[in-house]
């Protein structure tokens, strides 16, 4: 195992962080003037079931941040294993994110059609997390499809799973 103390080195902090296997999510929201917003990220993880919230860590400077503040409402789609383009997509600038993709819309809130899982949520709370925020979503409404198969992401790539039991 390499080891390593502060101050790190942002590659190894990275390649230490990428050890954790995830699923990858496609965070979206529509601002006042009714233009979509959103992001890649894999910093999703589910925080409590009564109520019901969610968390992910955007950039503090991700463009999509300011138009979930100032809504209060985005959405979070967990993308299924034929997803690698999205999920490129909506890590890229200069690029029209949702493109060649076909979207729902739940309330006005831009719903990937194929994705896995989907959560309608308002702001619940907005936490410092150094150079990200810790943005906490009370979950307004689900969909889910479980039968679809998962995208991971480990070690910087993307894995499908391989389940031999
Ligand atoms: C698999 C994957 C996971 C990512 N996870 C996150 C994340 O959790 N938080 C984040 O801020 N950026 C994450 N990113 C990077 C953003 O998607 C990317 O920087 C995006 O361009 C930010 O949006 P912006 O360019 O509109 O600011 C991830 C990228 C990939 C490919």
């Amino acid at each position: 195992m390499d080891l390593a103390s502060p101050p790190f080195d942002p590659r190894a902090l990275r390649d230490a962080f990428g050890c954790f296997a995830t699923g990858v999510t496609i965070v979206t929201g529509r601002a006042a003037d009714g233009s979509r917003v959103g992001l890649t990220a894999n910093s999703f993880t589910s925080v409590s079931l009564d109520p019901p919230l969610l968390l992910f860590c955007p950039a503090n400077n991700a463009s999509a941040l300011p138009v979930l503040r100032e809504t209060g409402r985005f959405a979070v789609n967990v993308l299924s294993a034929d997803s690698r383009h999205v999920s490129d997509r909506f890590a890229s600038k200069g690029v029209d994110r949702f493109a060649e993709t076909e979207w729902e819309e739940w309330d006005g809130l831009p719903v990937l059609a194929d994705a896995k899982a989907a959560f309608a949520c308002t702001l619940h709370a907005d936490h410092d997390g150094g150079d990200h925020r810790i943005i906490v979503g009370r979950i307004e409404r689900i969909g889910f499809a479980p039968e679809r198969e998962s995208l991971l992401y480990l070690n910087g790539r993307y894995r499908r799973v391989h389940d031999d039991a």
